[in-house]
C-alpha cells in the first residue's frame, strides 16, 4: 500500500504543464540556488526578460504581471540593495511583500528552526528569498519548501541574483560578456559575489585577474575549478601591472563580518583604495563596479568619473530580479 502523503508534503515544484502553458519556462516553480543553474542559453534568456522589464518600467513604472502574488523576504543578515531591489520588483510587478528583515523581532528569535520559518513564510507567500549567513542555507530552506526559494546570500558561499545583475551589467555596459579582461580586487576570500561571479565567467573566456592581500585570497579550491573549466586565472598582490589591460574592474569591500579576530582585519581593510589617480592607468571604455556597500575602498571623488558604474549596477539588478520573479512565479 502507498504510504499516506500528506497534502502539505507533497512537492509542487516544476509541475507537468501542458504544452503551450505561459508557465512553461525554463525556471517556473524551481529554486535559484546557485549561479551553475545559468548555463549560457539561460543566461540570454533571463537578460532577455530583464530588457524587457526595463523597457515596461522606463515607459509604465508598475505594470500588474504577478497581481495578487506574494514575496516573503527574510533575511538574517543586513542588507540595503537586495531587500529593498527584491521588494521594489515585486511591487513594481504588482506583486506585494512580507517583509522579514529583522529577524530577531520574528519567532526566529524565540529559536525556531529555519524549516519551520520556512514552512511557515509559505503557507503566505508564492515565492521566498532568503538571506542567510550559514553556506547552504537556501538549499536546506528549498528542500522544506514546495514554493520556489532564491538565494539571496548563503555566508561566504554564493550570491547569485548578484552575478546574474554583475553580467548583465557588463553586458549592457560594455556591449558584450566574450573575452573580456576582469580584474577583482579587495576581499576574493570571503566575498560571496566574486565567487558567484568568477563561475559566471568562466562560460564566457574571461581573462581573470585576482588581486588581494595574500590572506584575502581567492579560495584555491575554487581557483582550481575555475582552471579546470579552462578559464585564464592570474592572482596578484598589486593593481597597477593589470590595470592597464582592464576591461571591468570589480572592487569588493572586506567582509569585516566574517573575521574571528578583528585585528586581522584591521590590518588589511585599507589595503586597497581606489581614486581617480589610480584610473588614470586604466582604459577609457573601462568600468568600475562594485556590489556595494563600498567602505572606502572606492574614492567619492571617483563616482562622477563616466567609467564609475556601480550605481548603475544598482539599477540593473532591479530589472534581473523582476526577471527572476516572473520567471519563477511562471509569468516570463
Ligand atoms: C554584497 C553581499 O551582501 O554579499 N552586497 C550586496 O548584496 N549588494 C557585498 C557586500 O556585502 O560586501
Amino acid at each position: 500500500m502507498a504510504m499516506y502523503v500528506p497534502p502539505t508534503q507533497r512537492r509542487e515544484k516544476s509541475p507537468h504543464l501542458p504544452f503551450g502553458d505561459m508557465r512553461q519556462t525554463p525556471f517556473y516553480g524551481k529554486d535559484i540556488l546557485s549561479v551553475s543553474q545559468f548555463g549560457r542559453e539561460n543566461l540570454e534568456y533571463v537578460f532577455g526578460v530583464a530588457e524587457e522589464m526595463r523597457s515596461m518600467v522606463e515607459h509604465v513604472g508598475t505594470f500588474d504581471l504577478l497581481k495578487g502574488k506574494i514575496l516573503a523576504n527574510l533575511f538574517y543578515e543586513p542588507s540595503t540593495r537586495t531587500s529593498s531591489s527584491f521588494m521594489a520588483a515585486m511591487q513594481r510587478l504588482g506583486g506585494s511583500v512580507i517583509p522579514i528583515n529583522e529577524v530577531r523581532y520574528s519567532s526566529v528569535a524565540k529559536g525556531e528552526s529555519l524549516p519551520d520559518t520556512v514552512r511557515t513564510l509559505e503557507s503566505y507567500a508564492d515565492v521566498i528569498v532568503i538571506r542567510h549567513p550559514d553556506v547552504g542555507s537556501a538549499a536546506i530552506a528549498a528542500l522544506y519548501a514546495r514554493k520556489p526559494v532564491i538565494n539571496a546570500g548563503d555566508g561566504v558561499g554564493e550570491h547569485p541574483t548578484q552575478a546574474l545583475l554583475d553580467l548583465f551589467t557588463i553586458r549592457e555596459e560594455l556591449g558584450r560578456t566574450e573575452n573580456l579582461t576582469v580584474t577583482m580586487l579587495g576581499d576574493l576570500k570571503y566575498g560571496r559575489t566574486v565567487h558567484s561571479l568568477s563561475r559566471l565567467l568562466a562560460q564566457f573566456q574571461t581573462k581573470l585577474h585576482c588581486v588581494s592581500p595574500d590572506i584575502l585570497r581567492m579560495p584555491p579550491e575554487l581557483v582550481s575549478e575555475l582552471k579546470i573549466q579552462g578559464m585564464s586565472i592570474q592572482e596578484h598582490t598589486t593593481l597597477d601591472e593589470v590595470l592597464p589591460d582592464t576591461d571591468v574592474l570589480y572592487v569588493t569591500r572586506v567582509q569585516k563580518e566574517r573575521f574571528e579576530d578583528q585585528a586581522v582585519y584591521e590590518s588589511v581593510k585599507g589595503a586597497f583604495v581606489v581614486t581617480p589617480d589610480t584610473l588614470k592607468l586604466a582604459k577609457d571604455q573601462m568600468i568600475v563596479m562594485h556590489p556595494l556597500p563600498r567602505v572606502g575602498e572606492i574614492a567619492m571623488d571617483v563616482d562622477t568619473d563616466p567609467r564609475a558604474a556601480y550605481f548603475r549596477q544598482m539599477e540593473y539588478g532591479l530589472y534581473i530580479r523582476m526577471a527572476l520573479l516572473a520567471m519563477v512565479l511562471g509569468k516570463a
